[in-house]
């Protein structure tokens, strides 16, 4: 597999022509890394499945580069045109009904698309140098850590089959995946908590954001990808931990003396700023794998704005 290369202007270009010679590029965007296809070709979609030991039935989000392509792809709603207004592009990814049936195997046999215009520059220019919609999931293997930087991704795939080109854009600014909203009806339903939190969404919509049940049931995947255990490390995961024990390494939240222990010890944030703790937990976790540590202790977090996110996560993480 080649190193990263800057995502300059040449190499989007030459990732684009990749895209549409059906081959697979990994690309930065403001949430975190993907895996760039073209959504129309099967064969690439299939080949990338494989790379990621991802189940099929599980459906890929659509990128596009501007409200007109989504259109061609979804049925918006009101709700879905009122949440584009205030957040694309950016980290909110939309399910909506399909506007034409399509069979494509990146939306695994549903009739609804997850769709979203993603804000980084780099992402936006090679959607437009491709000049059509891009699917892409995180640029990991299935069940691992998500990827906030080209080497992240590097890693993962190293030693096997990889992306034919991994564009590096530098770390992803929000560093956790696009919240995901079912938008199909008037009241916009939870499917993923992500990056943009759901008071924003409260706030534009005037409801609350309904809420599954129970995120954590086992039972309810909502989103076909939320499966039970997701987003781990290769070590195991303690949550809820106020110290660590021998041999583990510690993620710790908000101020507290822990600078002075010997186990590895990174804080999430050291003044309790979950958004800043939402960007930093994925590379954190990644640093922490690679520690030597057995296993990582990882301090509570509080469950407001997106804290919902980063729980979301650690509570399928610890699951073996
Ligand atoms: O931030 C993100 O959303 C990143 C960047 C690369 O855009 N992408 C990402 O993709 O997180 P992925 O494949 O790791 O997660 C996509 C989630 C999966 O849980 C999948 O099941 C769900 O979106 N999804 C896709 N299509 C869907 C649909 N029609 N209905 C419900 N959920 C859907
Ligand atoms: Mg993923």
């Amino acid at each position: 597999m080649n190193l990263p290369v800057p995502a300059t202007k040449i190499h989007i270009q030459k990732a684009a022509s990749i895209l549409t010679a059906g081959g697979i590029v990994a690309i930065p965007t403001e949430t975190v890394y993907g895996l760039a296809v073209n959504p129309e070709n099967d064969g690439a979609v299939a080949r990338l499945y494989t790379l990621k030991n991802r189940p099929a039935f599980n459906p890929l989000i659509i990128h596009v580069a501007h409200l007109a392509l989504a259109e061609q792809w979804a049925k918006m709603t009101p709700l879905a045109r009122n949440l584009a207004d205030h957040f694309w592009p950016g980290p909110l990814t939309l399910v909506l009904d399909l506007r034409t049936p399509r069979s494509h195997l990146a939306l695994a046999g549903l009739k609804t698309v997850a769709i979203r215009i993603p804000s980084s520059t780099q992402a936006l220019d090679l959607l437009k140098a491709f000049s059509g919609a891009i699917a892409a999931p995180s640029a990991n293997r299935s069940e691992t850590l998500s990827p906030t930087t080209a080497h992240h991704v590097f890693k993962s795939f190293a030693g096997g089959a990889g992306p034919d080109m991994i564009l590096d854009g530098g770390p992803s600014a929000f560093g956790l995946e696009s919240t995901i909203l079912d938008a199909r009806g008037d009241v916009p339903i939870l499917l993923r908590p992500g990056s943009l939190s759901l008071d924003r969404v409260h706030d534009v919509c005037g409801n609350p954001v309904i809420l599954p049940h129970d995120l954590d049931a086992p039972d309810t995947i909502l989103s076909p990808g939320q499966m039970r255990r997701h987003y781990a490390p290769r070590i195991p995961v303690r949550l809820n931990a106020s110290s660590a024990g021998k041999d583990e390494a510690f993620l710790a939240f908000g101020p507290g003396g822990h600078d002075e222990q010997s186990y590895p010890t990174l804080n999430l944030s050291k003044t309790g700023n979950i958004t800043e703790a939402a960007s930093n937990l994925f590379s954190m976790l990644h640093t922490l794998e690679e520690s030597g540590a057995i296993a990582i202790a990882i301090a509570p977090i509080p469950n407001t704005g997106l804290g919902l996110a980063i729980n979301d996560r650690l509570t399928r993480a610890a699951r073996s």
